[in-house]
């Protein structure tokens, strides 16, 4: 229909033309009046033509700004029930371009594993715009706090400014006349790309507002969904656990037998070289029967009993132990305990278990002696139990997996001292941090909350 109008335009405005040359050179006026009178004439039927047509078109996108404005309102109360980015980019890409103000429409999401933001979805005709975009410059404004990007404003500062011509192409390229950030504090999440095809000025402030609106709301569902699908991978491992921890006690019974029967073998009549034979099998069946207890250990729910209690004397005791284990000339152990510092709720086996853990990590990380030093002091609203060494540090590696469970780079270990302490150290609300300086040493804080609990 628009062509068949605009097509009986041209045709009109044609033979008209035709109308005013024919009755011109057939009555020969002066050319300057001829061009006045002309142009009278065009003004007359082409002004109010203009008005028409702006009449109309204002009409027309009132109506499709109506049925955006619509269509936010829908979304609004919609999105906060949406719990998959499947959905949401389903339902916010396909509402909008429904609504015929957006004729086409994408969403990019940050791919924090490929640091680019990748295209999850696109509506609207044509080629679907590149599926990713490399985040500089395209975040760079972003962590300043910018405004959404408008196309046709970024071109016209993009003569002076060398970023906002980068940006406008990049919008260019991705088919958009706006990007709305969907943010979350100074980290932009994803873009909400947009571009009305029939109306260059691209939207409105109004409706700008009321689209960063909407990306906050989509802010919402990606969190959500987020923390959904960790918590299907918590269920998942957690039935993983139960099987391996119904398999280690399985393995026990089996072994305990291999032992047994190794060890009466060895109070036969065998050649020395059976019976070295039969000592391997005993300490390999002694050694894997740690590592399954262990791991039952590990497995096992934790079972805390916080009481008040002070945080020195278990640092006592646990120091008393370790001296228990056999004097060590070359290892210098530095107390510094603060004598001030408050009772706080603690389980004293669980956290003595902990500061042993990492006493021992500590005195095997120095096989050619060194220091240890052991502080307790208070700082905001936590106790906290610094245990460091002047040992070789911790590598990049090591730093990356320390609490993973059975990580381990010792002969003997068995990985779980400090999987197990940072659940302890969970357990009580506590924090147990790690750091260290490479070829000087490591350093491992236990921050247990001090009463009252520290807010956050
Ligand atoms: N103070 C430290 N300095 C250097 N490396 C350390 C230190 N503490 C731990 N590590 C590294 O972290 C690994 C894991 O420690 P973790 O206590 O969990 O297990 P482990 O000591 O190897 O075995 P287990 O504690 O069961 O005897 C260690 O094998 C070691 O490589
Ligand atoms: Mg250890």
């Amino acid at each position: 229909a628009a062509l068949g109008l605009s097509a009986s335009l041209l045709l009109l405005v044609d033979s008209l033309t035709f109308l005013w040359v024919d009755t011109f050179t057939a009555y020969p006026f002066h050319g300057t009046f001829q061009l006045f009178l002309t142009s009278l004439v065009f003004l007359a039927a082409y002004d109010p033509f203009a008005a028409e047509v702006r009449r109309l078109t204002n009409r027309v996108f009132n109506r499709r700004g109506q049925a955006l404005s619509e269509t936010l309102d829908h979304l609004n109360a919609e999105l906060p029930g949406l719990l998959s980015t499947d959905a949401l980019v389903e339902r916010v890409l396909g509402g909008l371009h429904a609504s015929g103000r957006v004729s086409s429409a994408s969403l990019y999401l940050w791919d924090p594993r490929l640091e680019v933001f990748r295209r999850a979805g696109y509506r609207g005709g044509g080629d679907a715009p590149p599926a990713v975009l490399a985040a500089l410059p395209f975040s760079a404004g972003f962590a300043a706090g910018a405004e959404p990007y408008q196309r046709h404003e970024l071109v016209r500062r993009g003569r002076t400014d060398q970023h906002a011509s980068e940006v406008a192409e990049i919008l260019g390229a991705m088919g958009a006349e706006l990007a709305v950030p969907v943010r979350s504090g100074s980290h932009v999440l994803g873009w909400l790309a947009l571009r009305d095809e029939d109306w260059a000025e691209g939207y409105s402030a109004d409706e700008i507002g009321r689209l960063s609106t909407l990306a906050d709301r989509c802010r919402l569902v990606l969190t959500n969904a987020r923390e959904i699908s960790a918590l299907e991978q918590r269920r998942r491992l957690a039935a993983m656990g139960e099987m391996a921890a119904g398999l280690a006690h399985e393995i026990r019974n089996p072994l305990a037998g291999l032992k047994g029967a190794a060890q009466y073998l060895q109070t036969e009549e065998v050649s020395p070289d059976a019976r070295e034979m039969l000592q391997v099998i005993v300490d390999e069946a002694n050694r894997l029967d740690v590592v399954v207890r262990s791991f039952l250990d590990y497995a096992r729910p934790l079972d805390v009993s916080r009481a008040r209690g002070s945080v020195n004397a278990v640092v006592g005791h646990a120091l008393g132990l370790l001296r228990a284990q056999g004097p060590r000339p070359d290892i210098h152990v530095v107390e510094a305990l603060d004598p001030g510092l408050p009772t706080v709720l603690l389980d004293s086996a669980g956290i003595g278990q902990v500061v042993i853990n990492l006493l021992q990590n500590a005195v095997q990380a120095m096989p050619r002696g060194g220091t240890v030093g052991v502080t307790t002091r208070q700082r905001e609203g936590w106790a906290e139990i610094a245990v460091s060494d002047t040992g070789p540090g911790l590598t990049a590696e090591a730093m990356s997996r320390l609490f993973v469970p059975f990580y381990t780079t010792k002969a003997g270990g068995t990985g779980l001292g400090l999987a197990i302490s940072r659940r302890l150290v969970d357990a009580h609300g506590g924090e147990l941090q790690v750091s260290s300086d490479p070829g000087r040493g490591a350093t491992f804080v236990v921050r247990l909350p001090a009463s009252p609990a520290p807010a956050g």
